[in-house]
């Protein structure tokens, strides 16, 4: 865990302390099986398989998982952006709005699409401090974006970017007539947030928005982007392989593996009681994110899948200490196991934070 993120907060939880279904408020975001690839040399590769996840308007949700797990490849396909040669092969993406109408994002026209892209959902992308247009200035960025979507006022666009920029705490005078290279890497990163809030977006996705940043630029996002929840009210899907970030910034988490989501629970739920050893794993992996005594490290052994290649059943059992025949012979659905807490393992019911278990498998692993 970084300096930047020791002073962070989750949640208490009691052992008994279950989070109550919420059934009072609306979801924003419904992703029902959800099926991405990508066309390779060697076919079709699943990046996204089968992926189901329900979003609360409000929310602040952290998707994570390591490298290569389809994080990005879910935000993309949620705004319809995906590289050339990948498609949505089956699922949809049920979005409602703050009028209470619904549509699938899958098949929504491309007129209709292009006006609910930034209007209602917006997206920074991963390495977003690279991504402005270097021979724009911040305020012609901002004046393009909008002008794009309709919007002609000109002095309320400017008032609205000044705005903006003083909510990323940049100093706004300063930034918004500067190109790019004329800012550090953490003030683009905010400049490219605060362009993903420039049409009032109810829905945020922000993938990896500390990546190659250094700690204290990091703890500096951080602490805008919190602001930021404060004061407008979005709904948010963070994209991160940081799970001390997951920790300070969601409500709920949500974890992929092999292009599936494999758990899906509440901030404190995640981090107190997990249900998934694939989320163990990750937990093991980096230094306790709550006060908790010092205790060694536990890489998860093996490698992840490969995803043109899947192994049969659950697609963590080669590497889950766990695992038994029934994980080889079947994936496990996403079950709600209590407490709106959802996971898909089979043997949910036996999963502890106890890290024996895994140095058990590696240290078998090791002698072979
Ligand atoms: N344009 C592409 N063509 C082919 N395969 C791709 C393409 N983009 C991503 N992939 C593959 O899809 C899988 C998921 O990639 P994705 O970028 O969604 O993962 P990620 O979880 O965001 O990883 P990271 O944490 O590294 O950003 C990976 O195996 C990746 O190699
Ligand atoms: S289903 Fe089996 S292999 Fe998969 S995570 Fe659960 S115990 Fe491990
Ligand atoms: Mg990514």
């Amino acid at each position: 865990m970084s300096d930047a993120t020791k002073d962070q907060v989750i949640p208490d939880a009691r052992i008994d302390d279950q989070e109550e279904p919420d059934h009072t408020t609306p979801t924003i975001l419904s992703i029902e099986d959800m099926w991405v690839e990508y066309k390779t040399p060697h076919g079709w590769l699943q990046a996204v398989r089968g992926a189901t996840l329900d979003i609360k308007r409000g929310e602040a949700v952290a998707l994570i998982g390591e490298s290569g797990s389809g994080k990005s490849t879910l935000g993309f396909a949620i705004l319809r952006m995906l590289a050339r040669g990948a498609r949505i092969a089956k699922g949809k993406a049920i979005f409602t709005n703050s009028r209470g109408e619904s549509y699938d994002l899958v098949t929504l026209p491309d007129k209709n699409f292009r006006e609910f892209r930034w209007s209602e959902c917006s997206m920074t992308f991963q390495a977003a401090q690279n991504s402005l247009n270097p021979v724009m200035r911040v305020k012609d960025t901002f004046w393009e974006t909008a002008k794009a979507h309709g919007k002609r006022n000109h002095k309320e666009i400017d008032e609205r970017t000044l705005d903006l920029l003083r909510k990323v705490q940049l100093d706004p005078r300063r930034v918004f007539d500067a190109y790019p290279h004329e800012l550090s890497g953490g003030m683009r990163q905010r400049v490219s947030i605060a362009l993903s809030l420039l049409l009032e977006p109810d829905l945020v996705i922000l993938d990896e928005p500390t990546t190659a940043l250094d700690i204290l630029t990091q703890r500096a996002i951080i602490d805008v982007v919190k602001n930021l929840r404060e004061q407008l009210d979005f709904t948010l899907i963070f994209i991160s392989h940081d799970l001390s970030l997951a920790a300070e910034l969601a409500d709920r988490v949500a974890t992929m593996y092999g292009g599936e989501i494999v758990e899906y629970a509440a901030v404190r739920d995640t981090f107190y009681r997990p249900r998934h050893p694939y989320t163990v794993g990750l937990l093991n992996a980096v230094p306790p994110i709550v006060g908790e005594e010092f205790t060694p490290l536990t890489a998860i052994p093996g490698s992840t899948p490969n995803l043109l290649d899947m192994p049969s059943g659950c697609p963590f059992h080669p590497r889950c200490p766990y695992h038994t025949d029934i994980c080889i012979r079947e994936d496990p659905p996403l079950m709600d196991v209590g407490g709106n807490h959802l996971t898909a393992c089979h043997h949910h019911d036996k999963v502890t934070r106890d890290p024996e278990i895994w140095e058990r498998m590696t240290a078998e692993e090791a002698v072979g």
